[in-house]
């Protein structure tokens, strides 16, 4: 790390002192390289950067600077600390926002093995041979039922045509989704280009962790808490379960490992989230709802660590990253010390060893209804095969109008740079655990019976299910409490 940092600055013209080197190697790579980026932005005149110079900009600095935090409580790291930006965001923020994720991700794409890479500027007019990195920015069938994508990189764009008599391609490019930046192997030259191939950046872990610690975590979060469907009773009988109250002896005991709960979001139901919400909702306003929210948690035992981040419902803009949930809203949840606020995405460390990446997961509607063959094969049933799309992206939300974006400075928080060993979301109600290239991915359930909404769109929640994973023997456990009397058991589901 030391040596790239150096090499950075002195490729970029600027010489750095030794305080200021071991400054910079504690930090994120993306986010020593996005101040270097910033110093040139100003045209600072100092060659040399100590300490001192580095103070005098850091005020300009500030939102990457955020990042350098690090926060930790208790035994839970962030990885992940955002910087939003504390000016009013515009059109070249997009731009940045955008081209960082370019850049980032034809970075993981080029570790592959491409053949004779080029940008799509360099393709020749004469026929030939070539891999290239680009984003898709248009996608059509052609009369000849053959698909047509528009295709750009930082250099140019081009048309890319996958011919339909090549079945597993054309079923594989009917897939990709707008925006989506990917590898296509192709022949032609600069007027059209004929695709051989596609190549996704995809997130592959070599091994699957294992800890020392005889521990589980438990993945729950959507208590919808205010609406008139909250099942308070089943929380409370959860929470009593938590604390080694509630089953058999046997549950009993795997409830007291629990050491960490994570809550993805959707934490309350809010107000004004749609039409005619105020005749669906118990408790009126956001801080009532969050007052609840803190009756409820201040009763779990203080040495499970929770770990919580905001959803779609929560009193947090709808744009994505999306910040913690703030102190106005839930003074009590800020002041609760087994409690850590994040945003959401978060990728969290646990013990020091095992990456979670809790993320929401407001775009697997939108990968549903983009995506013929989930929505055909699996529709709300299957949020795990959504999880893996994201994966095989290394994105998030890859398609710009998913949802809205918040632009971070230089780095693009949706994207997954980290692989995590767990990814865990929440937002579609419905508790599934599946593995992808050793990475779990674990959704979790809710705490609410089925909305006039959801039974609309046919999308059939599967309530108060908690997955739980142990840390040391990597044993799945779906504990559901719906059960008039005591709780059920599943063991090691896992799907697919
Ligand atoms: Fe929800």
């Amino acid at each position: 790390m030391v040596g790239e940092i150096l090499k950075l600055y002195t490729g970029k013209g600027f010489l750095l002192d030794k305080e200021m080197l071991e400054l910079l190697s504690e930090l994120e790579f993306d986010i020593a390289k996005g101040i270097i980026e910033r110093l040139i932005d100003f045209k600072i005149k100092e060659r040399v950067i100590t300490r001192k110079v580095f103070d005098k900009y850091k005020e300009r600095l500030g939102d990457l600077l955020v990042s350098n935090k690090g926060e930790e409580n208790k035994g839970v790291k962030l990885l992940s600390p955002l910087n939003f930006l504390s000016k009013k965001i515009n059109v070249e923020d997009f731009v940045r926002h955008f081209r960082s994720r370019f850049e980032k991700i034809k970075e993981i794409l080029e570790t592959k093995d491409l053949d004779n890479l080029s940008s799509i500027r360099r393709i020749s007019v004469v026929n030939g041979t070539w891999t290239i990195i680009a984003m898709i920015s248009s996608k059509r069938i052609t009369k000849n039922k053959n698909l047509l994508l528009e295709v750009e990189d930082l250099t140019g764009s081009s048309i890319v045509l996958v011919n339909r008599e090549n079945s597993e391609l054309f079923a594989q490019a009917k897939n990709l989704l707008l925006d989506d930046i990917v590898a296509f192997r192709v022949s032609g030259s600069s007027k059209m280009l004929f695709a051989n191939g596609i190549v996704y950046p995809d997130a592959v872990l070599k091994e699957e962790r294992y800890s020392d610690i005889d521990k589980y975590v438990a993945f729950s979060g959507d208590f919808h808490i205010g609406s008139k469907m909250f099942l308070e009773d089943k929380v409370l009988k959860f929470i009593s379960w938590l604390n080694g109250e509630v089953g058999d002896e046997r549950q009993r005991e795997i409830a007291m490992k629990v050491k960490y709960l994570f809550l993805i979001g959707d934490n309350i139901d809010g107000v004004g989230h749609y039409p005619g919400q105020e005749k669906f909702l118990d408790i009126k306003s956001c801080k009532k709802q969050y007052n609840k929210l803190e009756e409820i948690l201040y009763k779990i035992r203080k040495d499970v660590q929770i770990i919580m981040c905001p959803g779609q419902h929560d009193a947090v803009w709808v744009g994505e990253p999306q910040s913690a949930i703030p102190e106005k809203w839930a003074p009590r949840l800020h002041q609760m010390e087994n409690l850590f606020l994040v945003p959401n995405p978060s990728l969290v460390e646990v013990d020091g060893e095992f990456k979670i990446l809790m993320y929401y997961g407001a775009s697997i509607n939108r990968f549903i209804d983009e995506m013929f063959d989930i929505r055909v094969k699996y529709g709300h049933k299957s949020p795990t095969r959504v999880v893996m799309e994201m994966l095989k992206r290394r994105h998030l939300a890859p398609t710009h109008g998913v949802m809205d974006y918040i632009p971070c400075g230089d780095r693009d928080p949706l994207i997954i740079s980290n692989v995590p060993d767990i990814i865990a979301t929440a937002g579609q109600h419905r508790a599934e655990i599946n593995n992808y290239n050793n990475i779990l991915m674990i959704a979790s359930s809710c705490w609410q019976s089925t909305t006039p909404f959801e039974e609309k769109v046919g999308s059939i929640p599967e309530p108060c299910r908690v997955p739980l994973f142990n840390l040391k023997t990597r044993e799945i456990k779906i504990i559901d409490f719906n059960e008039e009397n005591g709780v059920k058991q599943e063991e090691g589901k896992q799907n697919g």
